[in-house]
């Protein structure tokens, strides 16, 4: 894998930048539950950064848990149009506040698989929080109660966002120069 320094573009979102918005949706979020009772359910496994800090930034008492779908095949970048569960809740969501957390929502479909399905389950409440909504590639209307950054049609990566699966673990959110970057296989 190349040095992310040689394939990057441009930093869209630097490390303060981010840190502060995370906050803000933190305060945000601990107002609307103000007794508690919420569960925020990240999906894997882009959603791992952005979950840790936001949830150190939510006051109101709350759990977590983890899920991880599937809507692509190996290999292939085009939305199937649905998602598979490939690692479901331990925990039961009947009668919960949910808020599912994820760090983009591209075409959309992941989030309208999951939401239809974490429906059946009979929440409390259902809503979503994304760190980045890149509108100009949506598929599938669903709502975002809660968006960190709208950006634009960009190959990002970086914060949860891998780059053929490196680079998850950087703490900013960086633009991929498509002139540079050979993808491992190609190399
Ligand atoms: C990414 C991202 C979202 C989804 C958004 O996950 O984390 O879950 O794609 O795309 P969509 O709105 O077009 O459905 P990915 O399937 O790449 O898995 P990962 O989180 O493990 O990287």
């Amino acid at each position: 894998m190349q040095n992310y320094q040689d394939v990057l573009a441009e930093v869209l979102i630097d490390a303060p930048t981010l840190q502060a918005r995370i906050k803000e949706l933190g305060a945000q979020i601990s107002a609307h539950y103000p007794d508690g009772d919420l569960l925020l359910i990240c999906i894997l496994r882009g959603g791992v950064p952005f979950m840790v800090d936001l949830s150190r930034c939510i006051t109101a008492p709350h759990k977590i848990d983890f899920m991880a779908v599937s809507s692509y095949g190996v290999g292939k970048r085009e939305s199937s149009g649905f998602a598979r569960v490939t690692l479901d809740l331990q925990m039961d969501i009947h009668g919960q506040h949910v808020l599912l957390v994820e760090d983009i929502v591209d075409s959309g479909h992941t989030i309208a698989s999951v939401l239809d399905m974490l429906k059946t389950r009979q929440p409390k409440s259902l809503k979503v929080c994304a760190l980045l909504d890149k509108p100009e590639r949506r598929e599938a209307n669903v709502p975002i109660d809660y968006v960190g950054f709208t950006i634009p049609n960009k190959f990002v990566f970086g914060y949860g966002l891998d780059l053929d699966e490196y680079y998850r673990n950087l703490d900013f959110v960086g633009v991929v120069d498509l002139e540079k970057y050979t993808p491992p296989g190609e190399a």
